[in-house]
């Protein structure tokens, strides 16, 4: 059988990263293969975001651009999945002619049947309806042969007043706990070494299953993988980060040192307002928890600017909560107003110019504390494990720290896939350097 070519293109969170490899999965099943050509593909889906307004328009554009190419190729099936589509659903169909397909990402399942549909009938189907039950395993075609996505669940139950997720991802779904290990002793046979759990909310797994189990009793199950070397996950919520948890992780030896824990506003006005369930004051405990448990524990974070109302005094407290939380990285993104959320009716938003002076004043003290943080590594030995051969130097292996730092050193490729003891000889804000110690034995 010849194989029909697929172009995906893809926008958004990691979430959105692994639902198009379990989109490639399946439709290779149907006997598709990527290309990175939309010119030659049989196929073309966008898989959308719509967390902030720009990646929505960045979508809808691109979408108008492959509607084109319909023109000449009337054969070409055109889809549209991911959160816009699951926004809009029926909407898209008016906007776009030439498009056949419209699905939300809890119906990826669905991809192989909606295909039969659209070769039976010639007409375009829409699916965004939630399936009933636990969202099923899908073939996943992943890119990278070292670490892999794994998704644990969909959706969320929690309603931050700035996020469109509930809206765009339904109901919180948890997979079954046998099928993730499964899914995971595979990828382990396969060679991976480095699994990061997704979910919305990935610390609240469970909870809407009846096997009685919670995300840190997944942890222990995955940690007894033979052959995974290292566990990450995201995002959890603060509020799920529970004391059994934290001793969980720090007892664990695969689950790695670091933790991306959103705190969204050190204000804790804006916090109560922003509906998010939990104080500066808790987070904090949280924070000291973890840093009594494990010293060297590694922190990023997620930052709002500009929540509706915001204070230039509760801005101010944001800034001393991430000098004080003293994170390895803050990702930060300006308020954007989305459809069908409540703050976006709000009165007291912020002016453009405000945010994005505020925006610059956060972004001088993140790199300041992230260079700071990265030179304190220099002369110390870390933990690589080594993806790939550098882009920037093919001289130099990649790979990343257990606290997910980036480091390039010199190596052959025999060490690809490796854990090799780097000694840090440099330091800038977003990467380290090193000598690759081969041979010398690591103590944990
Ligand atoms: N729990 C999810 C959060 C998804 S959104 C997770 O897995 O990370 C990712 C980040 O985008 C949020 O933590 C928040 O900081 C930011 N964000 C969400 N809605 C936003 C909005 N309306 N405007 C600006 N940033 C937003
Ligand atoms: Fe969004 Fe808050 Fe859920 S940020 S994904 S509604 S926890």
């Amino acid at each position: 059988m010849s194989s029909k070519r697929l172009y995906i293109k893809t926008f958004g969170c990691q979430m959105n990263v692994h639902d198009s490899e379990r989109i490639s999965g399946l439709l290779r099943e149907e006997g598709y293969r990527l290309t990175e050509k939309p010119d030659e593909a049989d196929m073309i889906i966008v898989n959308t975001c719509n967390i902030r307004e720009k990646s929505e328009q960045k979508a809808y554009s691109d979408l108008g651009r492959f509607a084109m190419l319909k023109r000449d190729r009337p054969g070409l099936i055109l889809g549209m999945a991911g959160c816009v589509a699951q926004k809009d659903g029926e909407k898209v169909l008016k906007r776009y002619k030439g498009l056949d397909l419209v699905f939300g990402s809890s119906n990826i399942e669905n991809v192989p049947q909606m295909l039969r549909t659209i070769t039976l009938t010639a007409r375009p189907v829409v699916m965004v309806e939630e399936p009933p039950g636990p969202p099923k395993t899908t073939p996943a075609d992943r890119k990278d042969r070292i670490r892999a996505w794994v998704s644990i669940m969909e959706g969320c139950d929690r309603h931050c007043a700035f996020c469109v997720v509930p809206v765009t991802r339904g109901r919180e779904r948890s997979r079954l706990s046998a099928e993730i290990v499964q899914e995971v002793s595979h990828l382990a046979e396969a060679g991976y070494k480095e699994i990061t759990l997704l979910g919305q909310t990935v610390n609240s797994y469970g909870k809407n299953l009846d096997e009685g189990l919670d995300f840190a009793d997944l942890l222990r199950m995955l940690d007894a993988v033979d052959g995974i070397e290292r566990i990450r996950f995201m995002s959890p919520h603060p509020s799920d980060m529970t004391p059994k948890l934290i001793e969980t992780m720090a007892e664990l030896p695969k689950v790695c040192e670091f933790l991306h824990l959103p705190l969204q506003s050190g204000s804790d006005d804006v916090l109560k307002r922003m509906g998010r369930g939990y104080t500066l004051n808790e987070y904090r405990r949280t924070i000291g928890y973890f840093r009594r448990l494990v010293p060297d524990m590694a922190f990023s974070t997620d930052i709002i600017i500009g929540f509706p109302g915001e204070s230039e005094d509760d801005f101010q407290k944001t800034l001393d909560a991430v000098a004080e939380f003293d994170y390895d990285n803050v990702y930060y993104f300006p308020y954007s107003q989305r459809p069908n959320t409540p703050a976006a009716q709000w009165e007291g938003q912020i002016p453009d110019e405000v945010k994005n002076a505020r925006f610059a004043r956060l972004s001088a003290l993140e790199k300041a504390l992230a260079r700071e943080k990265n030179q304190r590594l220099i002369g110390g030995v870390q933990e690589v494990l080594v993806e790939d051969r550098s882009k920037r130097d093919q001289a130099k292996l990649t790979g990343r720290t257990r606290s997910n730092k980036l480091v390039h050193f010199e190596g052959p490729d025999r060490e690809i896939g490796r854990l090799i003891p780097v000694r840090i000889t440099s330091a800038s804000a977003t990467f380290l350097e090193g000598v690759g110690l081969q041979g010398a034995v690591l103590e944990r």
